[in-house]
């Protein structure tokens, strides 16, 4: 529980109503729980059951987990190699995550370039 206090960045009355540990009239800890059998059947399926994925991977001390980047995998990182529609396409989300969000945005041909 101390655990996923930090890693969402709050205190434990963000789930749980003031010594009433079991009542589960908070929203967040319902969510909570279905976010503890989101990560372990991540693991399970994509890692043998290791603990690879936690609160933390996404949540980085956030209770609303923040976006940090957007990679766009096409076949060409040159945009005038790309087809007028994929062009298109590519430049909106550019437009929407970089401009709007202010997310760092790239295309991206192979999984190597992620990072
Ligand atoms: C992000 C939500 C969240 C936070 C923050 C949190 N808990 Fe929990 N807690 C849960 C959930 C969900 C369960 C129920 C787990 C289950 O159903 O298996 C639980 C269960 C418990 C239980 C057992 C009672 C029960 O409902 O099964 C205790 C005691 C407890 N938490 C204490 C704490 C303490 C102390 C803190 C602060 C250090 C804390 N929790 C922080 C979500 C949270
Ligand atoms: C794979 C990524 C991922 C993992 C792992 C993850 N979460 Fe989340 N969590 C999210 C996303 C995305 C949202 C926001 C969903 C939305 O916008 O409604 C969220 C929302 C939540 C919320 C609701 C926050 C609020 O303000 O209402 C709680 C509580 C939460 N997560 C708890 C947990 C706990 C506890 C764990 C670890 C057992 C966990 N999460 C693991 C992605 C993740």
């Amino acid at each position: 529980m101390q655990f996923i206090s930090a890693s969402l960045g709050v205190e434990c009355e963000f789930c749980h109503v003031q010594g009433k540990f079991e009542a589960d009239d908070k929203r967040p800890k319902q969510t909570a729980r279905k976010m503890i059998a989101m990560t372990f059947a991540l693991n399970k399926e994509n890692f043998d059951g290791h603990r690879e994925v936690a609160c933390y991977s996404c949540h980085h001390g956030k209770n609303m987990p923040v976006l940090y980047l957007v990679r766009e995998t096409k076949g060409t990182g040159r945009l005038s190699d790309l087809r007028p529609q994929e062009r298109r396409k590519t430049l909106c989300g550019k437009r929407h995550f970089e401009g709007a969000l202010g997310v760092d945005y790239r295309v991206v041909t192979l999984a190597s370039e992620l990072r």
